[in-house]
């Protein structure tokens, strides 16, 4: 008997110094990137103007980057709050084990950065002081653009001016808030294809643009296998609680947007084009939605005619979505 109690704690023992060397293990292994390289932003006005257009109307930095006013159509954000953060991400709003919101990314948040800091957090996702980030912002997709428009966006966010506003700190739950720290890589640039090469530049925006992780639906943290732009992700409105999931956009037929014809599908965003939605009645509010087309709605009809191009290149996936399961209830 003393032998199997000895044993026991000899295995209680074990089991704990394992777990505490895997834990040291994780903690001091990652996130594991390489550190921050010396780089210098471009400060002419074309690189200026280009991170413009990129960061508001492709990769919507400024706009996860605010507090979206979601009494209006798609949640527009008020010029003032660009950058300012505070948009809120958990387990209502995204299906998220915890809560993060948005940190301020104007002069007041991220003075203290260097400009290869800026770039190893947007394109590997670790902070200054070394926090992984979590991949709400789709830094993994960041990392695979070309270095000059990473860039040229942050030019423009450098030159936005400073607001004085501080978020809540994160919290992530077990075990996500250790395992979060394995998913920061290495960033891996691609050079931009030519914009002649029409499949290829829209492939290259709907990277920048993040299409993918919003119209995939996830289990578990993963991607569904053979789903990808098949829709059916899920979001919940930030007060009012309704629930949108994204639409199918694969060439299927009757499920996707095989029928649009690339016309339908420019004038559709074309039409969204407004820095100041009107503001919805209690009815809409339940077909509210998250995909931001008021901020898409600026990128050129020649940009949004690439991702058309691009998008009828993808596998046609059968499933149909019904995107606002709230609406008649
Ligand atoms: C879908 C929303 C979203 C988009 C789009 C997005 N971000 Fe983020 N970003 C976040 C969130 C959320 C965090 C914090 C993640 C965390 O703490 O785990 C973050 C973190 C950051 C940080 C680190 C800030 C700090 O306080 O240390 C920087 C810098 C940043 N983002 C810049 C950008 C830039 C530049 C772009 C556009 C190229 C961008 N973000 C696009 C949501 C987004
Ligand atoms: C933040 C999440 C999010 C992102 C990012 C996003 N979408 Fe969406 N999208 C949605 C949701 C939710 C809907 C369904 C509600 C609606 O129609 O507005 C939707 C609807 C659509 C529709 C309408 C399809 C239909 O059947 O009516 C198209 C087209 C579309 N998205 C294309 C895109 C493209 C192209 C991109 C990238 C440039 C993109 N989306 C990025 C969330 C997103």
């Amino acid at each position: 008997m003393k032998l199997l109690i000895r044993a026991l704690a000899v295995l209680a023992v074990l089991t704990v110094v394992l777990a505490a060397g895997g834990y040291l293990y994780l903690i001091s292994t990652y996130p594991n990137v390489p550190p921050a390289r010396e780089v210098t932003l471009p400060s002419d006005p074309a690189s200026l103007a280009r991170g413009k257009y990129l960061a508001e109307n492709v990769a919507l930095c400024v706009d996860c980057h605010a507090t979206r006013d979601w009494t209006k159509f798609a949640g527009p954000v008020d010029p003032a709050k660009r950058g300012q953060g505070g948009e809120r991400f958990d387990r209502d709003t995204a299906g998220l084990p915890g809560s993060i919101h948005a940190p301020n990314i104007t002069p007041f948040g991220i003075g203290d950065y260097s400009d290869g800091e800026l770039v190893r957090a947007v394109t590997t996702g670790v902070a200054r002081d070394g926090r992984a980030l979590f991949p709400i912002m789709p830094y993994p997709l960041y990392g695979q653009l070309d270095e000059s428009d990473v860039h040229a966006m942050l030019t423009y966010v450098r030159s936005l001016p400073p607001v004085e506003h501080t978020v809540p700190p994160r919290s992530l739950d077990v075990p996500l808030n250790l395992i979060v720290r394995t998913i920061p890589r290495p960033a891996a640039f691609t050079p931009r294809p030519p914009v002649t090469d029409r499949v290829a530049y829209g492939k290259y925006l709907v990277t920048a643009a993040a299409c993918l992780d919003c119209h995939t639906p996830m289990e578990q943290g993963q991607r569904v296998p053979d789903m990808d732009f098949a829709g059916g992700m899920e979001f919940g409105h930030p007060t009012l609680g309704y629930r949108v999931r994204s639409a199918n956009i694969t060439p299927d037929a009757t499920s996707g947007i095989g029928q649009w014809t690339e016309q339908q599908f420019v004038d559709k965003f074309k039409a969204f084009e407004t820095p100041d939605p009107r503001v919805l009645t209690d009815a809409e509010q339940r077909q509210q939605t998250s995909m931001p087309w008021t901020q898409y709605g600026g990128m050129t009809r020649e940009d949004l005619g690439a991702i058309y191009a691009y998008l009828r290149t993808v596998k046609p996936v059968l499933h149909r979505v019904d995107k606002w399961p709230d609406a008649r209830k």
